[in-house]
């Protein structure tokens, strides 16, 4: 499993849960299955939902194994290729209206990043694409060329946060005009015109890259959509756990959860973010960014 992903704050997210058996839990971003997993380990029926027909494919043919191994029944494991902002309705088709809780992993997986193909890197060669689902219409380089100069920057400065989008704005559409931008390292290369590329120690064309891959998945707004629908489906001391890898996701998750909590329908568990160990961060340092918050229903 751990070459597709490795599963961050996952003692977290399972205490978090407090996972009963033969209850039913959504797993709304399944990736490499490491969370789903644990909850099915311990009795739990899941539903689970990624958008990205890799990850799909592999923990069905993993759990096909891993099911056996642990005598646990197949049939534990619902699988939908799905976006988790229609959670409400691939719900309902699989009775799963009711749930005793729902966990959110944000963001990309290790296999997505690390996959050239996909097109997420700046530090592999790949076509310029960033879809999680592979069925979406319009791919990062899309986005490249039917943005204007004002649009871009605007992108860049909302989603990638980025202090100086307008000189990012106005080299892609220099050198749009001068050759194409295909790849990955294409789009990465024209920001080494910028003389003080790395910043703290982190590449200028991040914050780009999160950019384009947040509007190319319209990451925000799924989220948004479906917190709202996530929280009436829970029983009474129902959970919602999400994890967030920046500050966008997080103030989003921030405010729904205090939204809730105004209107009575339950309570804030984690009043301050949960983030992974010493001991986590040292293992896996994709988690070093992670934020867990927890909200728990009460009827
Ligand atoms: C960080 S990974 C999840 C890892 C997983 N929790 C594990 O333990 O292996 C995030 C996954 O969420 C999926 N994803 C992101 N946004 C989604 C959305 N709106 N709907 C469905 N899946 C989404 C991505 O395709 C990716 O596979």
């Amino acid at each position: 499993m751990d070459s597709f992903h490795t599963s961050v704050l996952l003692k977290e997210i399972i205490s978090g849960l407090n996972v009963q058996k033969n209850k039913n839990y959504i797993d709304a971003t399944i990736g490499g299955g490491g969370h789903s997993f644990e909850i099915l380990r311990l009795g739990g029926i899941v539903l689970g939902i990624d958008c990205d027909k890799d990850a799909i494919d592999y923990v069905g043919e993993n759990w096909k194994l891993e099911s056996k191994r642990c005598g646990i029944p197949e049939k534990n494991l619902i699988l939908v290729k799905g976006n988790f902002r229609d959670l409400d309705k691939i719900a309902h088709l699989n009775n799963f209206d009711k749930i005793s809780g729902i966990i959110f992993d944000l963001g990309v997986s290790s296999h997505q990043l690390g996959a050239a193909q996909r097109g997420f890197s700046f530090q592999k060669e790949g076509p310029l694409d960033m879809r999680m689902d592979q069925d979406l219409n319009l791919t990062a380089k899309d986005f490249i060329y039917a943005l204007t100069k004002g649009e871009l920057y605007e992108l860049f400065t909302k989603l990638g946060e980025e202090s100086n989008a307008r000189e990012f704005s106005n080299l892609i559409v220099m050198a749009r005009g001068v050759k194409p931008i295909e790849t990955t390292r294409d789009l990465a290369m024209i920001f080494e015109k910028i003389p003080s590329r790395r910043v703290w120690g982190i590449n200028r064309a991040t914050k780009i890259f999160q950019a384009l891959r947040i509007a190319v998945n319209d990451e925000l707004n799924a989220i948004r959509e479906a917190l709202p629908k996530a929280v009436n489906m829970l029983e009474d001391e129902g959970r919602i756990l999400v994890i967030s890898f920046h500050s966008l996701e997080d103030r989003i998750v921030k405010r729904a959860f205090l939204e809730f909590e105004e209107k009575n329908m339950g309570k804030i568990i984690t009043k301050k973010p949960i983030t992974p160990t010493k001991e986590e961060l040292g293992i896996n340092r994709r988690s070093r960014s992670a934020k867990l918050r927890i909200f728990e229903r009460n009827i």
